[in-house]
C-alpha cells in the first residue's frame, strides 16, 4: 500500500487516521478542500473565481461511486444506502450506512478513503506545478509586452521628433520669405497680396506653434523635460500672454479679461514653458467658447503659491470625461464633422509641464456653462536678475 500524507502538513498517515496526528486537521475536511481546489482547476482555470463551494454531502456519493467502481459494493447496495440516508436526517455518512448494512468492512472503507486522499494529494501537487508554470509563463509574456511597448514608445517619440524637426526647418524658410514679402522688403505689394500674405503668415505661425508643441511633447514622452526655473514678474508675464491671444478672441467676438488678486508680484517657474501652458489653456478657452462668450485669466494668492486659472463660458466638458482630456491625442470632438481643429496634445503636455513644477492641473466644468482650468506654482521672493 502506498504511503499517505496529510494534504495540509505532509505528515505520514496511518490508513485508520481520521484526524492528522501532527496538525490535528480533520482529514475529511482537508480532503474536501483539496478536492475543491482540484475540481476548480478542472472546471476551467486555476482562478478561485471558478470554484464553487462544495458540501460534505457532495463528497459522500463520490465515495459511493468509488466503492462501486472498485467492485466493493453493488449498484443495488449503493442505491439502498442512499435511500436509507435520504430517509434519515441526511447527516449520516454513506460509508457508515454501508458498514451498518454489512456491505463493506471498516477496513475496506478506510482503504478506499485513503486511496482517495492520495489521488487528491497528487492532483494538488500537479495543480500547484501547473499553476507555477502558468505564472512563470504569464510573467515572461508580460515582461516581453512591456519591453515591446517601451521600445514602441521610444520609436514613436523619435519619429515625432524627426518629422517635426524636418517640418520646422522648412517652415522657418517659408516664414522668413513670407515675412520679407509682408514687410515689403522684396517689393511693393498690392493690398490683396498683402492680405493674402498676412493670412499665410498667421497660418505659418499656428503651424510653427503646433510643431513646437509636438517637439516638446516628444521630448517629455522620453522623460527629457528639464525646467529652467526663474523668478518671473506676474503682471508683464500675464499681459504678454493675453496680448498673444487677443486677436483670436476678438476675431471670435469674445470678451477677454484678466483679474489679478495678488500681494506677491513674482512666481517661481519655467517662464517659457508656463507661458506655453497659459497659451494652450487660453487658446482652448477661445476655441471652445461660442461667439458672445467670455474668457477670463485670474491670478490669485494661495498661501505661498500663486494660482493661475483660465475660465470660459464655453461648451464645457461632460463630468465623466474630465480625466480623458489629459490623455495624449485625446479630443472629445470625435465625430466625423469636426468642428474644432487641433491634435489633442495640448492638455497632455500642459499636464506634464505643470506636474514637472510639482503642481497639479485642476479642472472644473459644466456642460453648456463653461470650464475652468487652474494650477498653482510657488510664489517667489526675489525677481531673477
Ligand atoms: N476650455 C475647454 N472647453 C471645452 N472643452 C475643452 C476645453 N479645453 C479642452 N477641451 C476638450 O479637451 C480636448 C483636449 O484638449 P487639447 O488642448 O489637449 O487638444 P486640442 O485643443 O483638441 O488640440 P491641440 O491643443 O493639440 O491643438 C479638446 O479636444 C476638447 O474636447
Ligand atoms: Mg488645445
Amino acid at each position: 500500500m502506498p504511503q499517505l500524507n496529510c494534504p495540509q502538513c505532509s505528515q505520514v498517515l496511518e490508513p485508520s487516521d481520521v484526524t492528522c496526528p501532527k496538525c490535528g486537521a480533520s482529514l475529511a475536511v482537508v480532503t474536501l478542500l483539496a478536492e475543491q481546489h482540484w475540481l476548480g482547476r478542472k472546471r476551467g482555470g486555476l482562478g478561485t473565481g471558478s470554484l464553487r463551494p462544495m458540501s460534505v454531502e457532495q463528497l459522500v456519493p463520490r465515495l459511493g461511486d468509488l466503492l462501486l467502481a472498485q467492485g466493493y459494493i453493488t449498484e443495488a447496495q449503493l442505491q439502498e444506502a442512499l435511500a436509507r440516508r435520504a430517509q434519515g436526517s441526511g447527516s449520516r455518512l454513506l460509508g457508515q450506512i454501508l458498514m451498518e448494512m454489512g456491505a463493506v468492512t471498516r477496513e475496506t472503507l478506510d482503504r478506499v478513503i485513503a486511496r482517495q486522499i492520495l489521488e487528491l494529494q497528487n492532483a494538488l501537487l500537479q495543480a500547484n506545478r501547473t499553476l507555477e508554470q502558468n505564472v512563470a509563463e504569464r510573467t515572461a509574456e508580460l515582461e516581453m509586452a512591456l519591453l515591446k511597448l517601451t521600445e514602441l514608445n521610444q520609436l514613436k517619440s523619435n519619429i515625432v521628433t524627426n518629422i517635426s524637426n524636418e517640418l520646422h526647418t522648412s517652415l522657418t524658410h517659408i516664414k522668413s520669405y513670407v515675412t520679407l514679402l509682408t514687410e515689403g522688403e522684396l517689393g511693393q505689394l498690392a493690398p490683396a497680396q498683402q492680405e493674402a500674405l498676412s493670412a499665410t503668415l498667421d497660418a505659418v505661425n499656428r503651424l510653427e506653434q503646433s510643431l513646437e508643441g509636438l517637439i516638446a511633447y516628444a521630448a517629455s514622452a522620453r522623460g527629457e523635460m528639464t525646467l529652467n526655473l526663474r523668478s518671473v514678474r506676474i503682471t508683464p508675464f500675464v499681459d504678454e500672454v493675453l496680448q498673444r491671444v487677443r486677436p483670436a478672441a476678438e476675431q471670435k467676438g469674445l470678451r477677454l479679461d484678466r483679474r489679478l488678486n495678488i500681494t506677491q508680484p513674482i512666481f517661481l517657474g519655467d517662464e517659457e514653458k508656463l507661458f506655453w501652458v497659459l497659451l494652450q489653456l487660453l487658446n482652448n478657452a477661445i476655441k471652445f467658447t461660442p461667439q458672445g462668450g467670455s474668457v477670463m485669466l485670474n491670478v490669485s494668492d494661495e498661501g505661498h503659491r500663486v494660482r493661475f486659472s483660465v475660465q470660459d463660458t464655453g461648451i464645457g466638458i461632460p463630468a465623466d470625461r474630465l480625466e480623458e482630456i489629459f490623455e495624449d491625442f485625446r479630443r472629445l470632438d470625435g465625430s466625423t464633422t469636426r468642428h474644432y481643429t487641433g491634435t489633442g496634445l495640448g492638455l497632455a503636455l500642459v499636464r506634464r509641464i505643470v506636474e514637472a513644477h510639482g503642481a497639479r492641473i485642476h479642472v472644473e466644468s459644466q456642460e453648456g456653462r463653461g470650464s475652468t482650468f487652474s494650477f498653482a506654482v510657488p510664489a517667489s521672493a526675489m525677481p531673477s536678475a
